[in-house]
């Protein structure tokens, strides 16, 4: 086949997921599997989307609606904005894609931090973008000077995740509103906060306040998170309406499928669910950063999320392919270029529990000394 595809395609890296229950159960014969690998709720979906999903289901004959009406404005109704500032896409994935395509040209630059959620990169390459990587700094904050450093006449889009994944760590709303003054006006700061509702620090910000004083940004959100919905693929964009109005643009018609729209619309009115998931993280996020600290371990701190990135050292190879064959699956931060690291996502206080369990058994292991050869 001589048929060649686009430059950029060359250069595209596939996403690497975190490992499914089903491949270890199959690789390692396990019945049980415990899956702290992808920042899921372990609590499960929220029981008002799971009743309306089922009750939507008789009309799936109909496509869905294309404006996303029912889900647009619950969204503004909560957020305290209106349905104009709002679009909602196939996961916060999409709509990161959404914003390559309305904004990038070839040639264009992206700045990105580093390291971070592979997403923003990908989409940049996409697009024939130059992605510029800018470092966190040792501890694994924003080095906003370095950030703004960075901006030539050619930077279109600059992204921050806070909290920020892998790292967990924050961007402080001061920092954010410094960024916002000093980024020219032709740039579009993004601020994914797909983990947000599990910060609970005093000078976190999500960005919508300053968005909602007027200022110029774009806050990504999502369901798969603390929503539990993951599965069924929905998040959202916050910015002004012409910025709205050019990812609109771009997306396909029908984006969002019918059951997601319904199941976000119903997860979004389960304050209850969400109270409950965000303190069973809170709990969990200090008791495993306390346990693995305890036991000799670096946890990144504080982490602002339902995950915390932990330094194994250079053994961390060899506990992360245990852990997978006891049945515990966490995320090696090779991907990310820290291969001393894994990620673990805050699981319930069994799933915690069996996580150390299963680092106490590896961590027994490798003390026994190998048999001596008899002298
Ligand atoms: C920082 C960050 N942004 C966005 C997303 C994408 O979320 P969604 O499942 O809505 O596509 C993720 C998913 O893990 C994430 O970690």
């Amino acid at each position: 086949m001589s048929i060649r595809t686009r430059q950029a395609v060359l250069q595209l890296k596939p996403y690497s997921p975190g490992k499914p229950i089903w491949e270890v159960q199959r690789e390692h014969g396990l019945d049980r599997v415990v899956k702290l690998a992808s920042n899921e709720n372990p609590l499960g979906p929220s029981p008002l989307a799971m009743e309306a999903l089922l009750r939507s289901a008789a009309e799936l004959h109909r496509y869905p609606d294309a404006g996303f009406s029912e889900l647009r404005s619950a969204l503004a109704d909560t957020l305290g904005v209106t349905p104009e500032h709002i679009i909602a896409g196939n996961g916060a994935d999409e709509l990161i894609k959404l914003v390559a395509e309305a904004y990038l040209e070839t040639g264009d630059e992206m700045i990105v931090p580093s390291p971070s959620f592979t997403e923003y990169e990908f989409t940049g390459v996409l697009m024939g973008a130059r992605v510029v990587p800018v470092p966190l700094r040792a501890d694994f904050t924003y080095d906003i000077a370095a950030i703004l450093g960075a901006v030539t006449p050619r930077t279109k889009l600059v992204y921050v995740c806070t909290p920020h994944n892998p790292t967990g760590t924050y961007l402080p709303r001061g920092e954010l509103e410094k960024l916002l003054e000093e980024l020219p006006p032709s740039v579009l700061l993004i601020v994914d906060a797909a983990y947000g509702h599990y910060a609970d620090a005093d000078d976190y910000t999500d960005g919508l306040d300053l968005l909602r004083q007027g200022r110029t940004l774009l806050v990504l959100q999502t369901f798969s998170k603390i929503y539990g919905l993951a599965g069924i693929r929905v998040g959202y964009a916050v910015s002004r309406p012409e910025v709205i109005e050019a990812l609109l643009k771009v997306k396909e018609p029908f984006n969002v499928n019918a059951l997601a729209q319904t199941a976000a619309a119903a997860a979004l009115a389960d304050t209850d669910h969400v109270s409950r998931s965000r303190e069973l993280n809170a709990d969990g996020r200090r008791y495993l950063t306390e346990e693995l600290t305890a036991r000799g371990f670096t946890v990144v701190r504080p982490s602002q999320s339902n995950f915390i990135l932990v330094r194994l050292g250079a053994e961390a190879g060899r506990i992360y392919e245990g852990l997978l064959q006891r049945g515990v699956i966490v995320r090696s931060a090779a991907v990310w270029g820290l291969p001393e690291y894994v990620r673990i996502t805050i699981g319930t206080p069994e799933e915690n529990d069996r996580l150390l369990e299963a680092l106490a058994e590896l961590g027994r292991r490798a003390e026994v000394p190998a048999p001596r050869v008899a002298e």
